[in-house]
């Protein structure tokens, strides 16, 4: 048994067979047990990164074993903690175990859909995937249904320049494809954001590069803890699933000292802005495009709150907004705005000072098309920024429109919703350093024969 810097342990596919064997023999568990205490760490796991108001819509891809079972009953889970899934399950097992998940979960109406039911582009229609094909016990090639399934996979983490969000990738256990102790052979292999292992990290685990590794395995009892030597890390408090290995931000931060970003800082501030993202999203941050956006009112009284990047279309940082909002009315009278990116685990700041300009109609409807359904619906209900009767006027709106298109029609943008760009006229990049000398690389857009070139600035 391996051990990594961290002292946990790293199971070979004999070993996890013969814990497997000591668990549901002389430990006295019984599978239905272990699949549930997989399955709700799992869940657990995915509910302590991914918010359900951000990330609803979830397909659970399960293989014919073990480890569709416990997507089965992560998915039971995820239906509770209060996200949208939805199955597909091609190789159903006719045991009663797998059939009685089958029913808890129709009974839930949580849909399982067809492998031909299922759209082109996961990408679009789900905000995380979780692959729960095969565990530690499967050998060899993938066969049809599940290679192409594994293909899906692969091809839905299109890493795009919109800031749209590809669905994240979620593996119980094993990255489906990847070898249990070699990890991703011969071919690219899926790469998933997050691995769950269950019971203790497999070999391959050490191969996974995401930022969020857990392991879910409270159950283990000290007979076997002591036969394997394991090393397994404490679970905080009452949870199913801790965190284990280096979060990627580690290696992030290694990279940015503050020499390379004075020496590598770019001369475009559109390309070093992604860079900063890419990071950001690398190093696992929640909501790294959330920004304070702040307005002023004509008279120049300032305001500020959050709003969320869309993208950067047309050279300019997109989010979306009531248009009967206060800082809608802040931006008719006055254009100028500042946008604020706050990174806090990479000590970062981005500043980005220009004017506003609404999107075209066309553009709003593409982002508007892009949400959720459920998420399609609050726009049309808030009322923002004006007074309500009560937070009940809002949930009797919300529940009238859901009931007006509960057959599936499309829900119409309100015409009071829609897109802002804000087109930089200024970039300020803020490396944060212990030892207080921090960087600012600054950006200056100038106009040279009708065209904006950008002088930068190290301070
Ligand atoms: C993290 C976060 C993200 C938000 N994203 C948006 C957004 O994208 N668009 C929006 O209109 N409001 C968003 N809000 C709500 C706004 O901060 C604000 O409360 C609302 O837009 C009303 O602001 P106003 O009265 O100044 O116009 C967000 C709030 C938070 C905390």
């Amino acid at each position: 048994m391996e051990k990594d810097p961290e002292c946990i342990s790293y199971l070979t596919q004999q070993q996890a067979v013969e814990i497997d064997a000591l668990l549901m023999g002389p430990s006295g568990f019984s599978i239905d047990q272990l699949m549930e205490l997989a399955g709700l760490s799992v869940a657990s796991a995915i509910a302590e990164v991914y918010r359900s108001t951000e990330y609803n819509r979830v397909l659970v891809i399960c293989g014919p074993g073990n480890n569709g079972g416990d997507g089965l009953v992560a998915a039971r889970h995820l239906h509770h903690f209060g996200y949208k899934p939805y199955i597909c399950y091609p190789k159903r097992t006719p045991k009663p175990l797998y059939t009685g998940l089958v029913t808890q979960l129709e009974s839930l109406s949580v849909p399982f859909l067809p492998v031909e039911g299922l759209p082109q582009e996961l990408s679009n229609d789900f905000d995380i995937l979780v692959d729960a094909i095969f565990g530690f016990s499967f050998n060899g090639m993938p066969r049809p249904p599940f290679d192409g399934l594994i293909y899906g996979l692969l091809s839905a983490r299109k890493h795009d320049q919109t800031f749209q969000r590809s669905p994240v990738i979620v593996s119980v256990d094993i990255p489906s494809g990847w070898h249990v102790e070699k990890g991703a052979v011969n071919s690219e292999g899926i790469t998933p954001e997050m691995l769950v292992s269950l019971t203790a990290p497999k070999l391959c685990a050490k191969m996974f590069c995401g930022p969020h590794h857990f392991l879910g395995g409270r159950f283990v009892p000290p007979s076997i803890v002591d036969k394997f030597k394991l090393q397994l890390p404490p679970y905080p408090g009452t949870s199913m699933c801790v965190r284990i290995g280096k979060p990627s931000q580690a290696d992030v931060q290694a990279q940015i000292s503050l020499k390379n970003v004075e020496k590598h800082g770019e001369a475009d501030p559109f390309v070093q802005f992604q860079k900063w993202f890419d990071d950001a999203v690398a190093a696992g941050l929640k909501e790294p495009n959330s920004m304070a956006l702040s307005t002023a009112s004509k008279d120049g009284k300032p305001s500020s709150r959050m709003v969320q990047l869309k993208g950067i279309h047309g050279e300019g940082f997109v989010w979306c907004s009531n248009y009967g909002s206060r800082k809608a009315q802040e931006i008719s009278e006055n254009p100028h705005a500042s946008l604020l990116f706050y990174w806090s685990g990479l000590n970062r700041q981005v500043r980005v000072e220009g004017f506003v300009q609404k999107v075209s109609d066309e553009e709003s409807e593409q982002y508007f098309r892009s949400r959720p359904r459920e998420i399609q619906i609050g726009p049309a209900v808030s009322e923002q920024s004006n007074v309500i009767p009560g937070r009940q006027f809002l949930h009797q709106k919300y529940k009238e429109i859901e009931e007006k298109y509960s057959d599936g029609s499309m829900i119409p943008r309100p015409e009071h919703w829609g897109g802002y760009r804000l087109i930089p006229e200024y970039f300020e990049f803020w490396q944060g350093d212990e030892s207080q000398v921090h960087l600012r690389l600054s950006y200056v857009a100038e106009e040279i024969d009708g065209k904006i070139s950008w002088r930068r600035t190290v301070k």
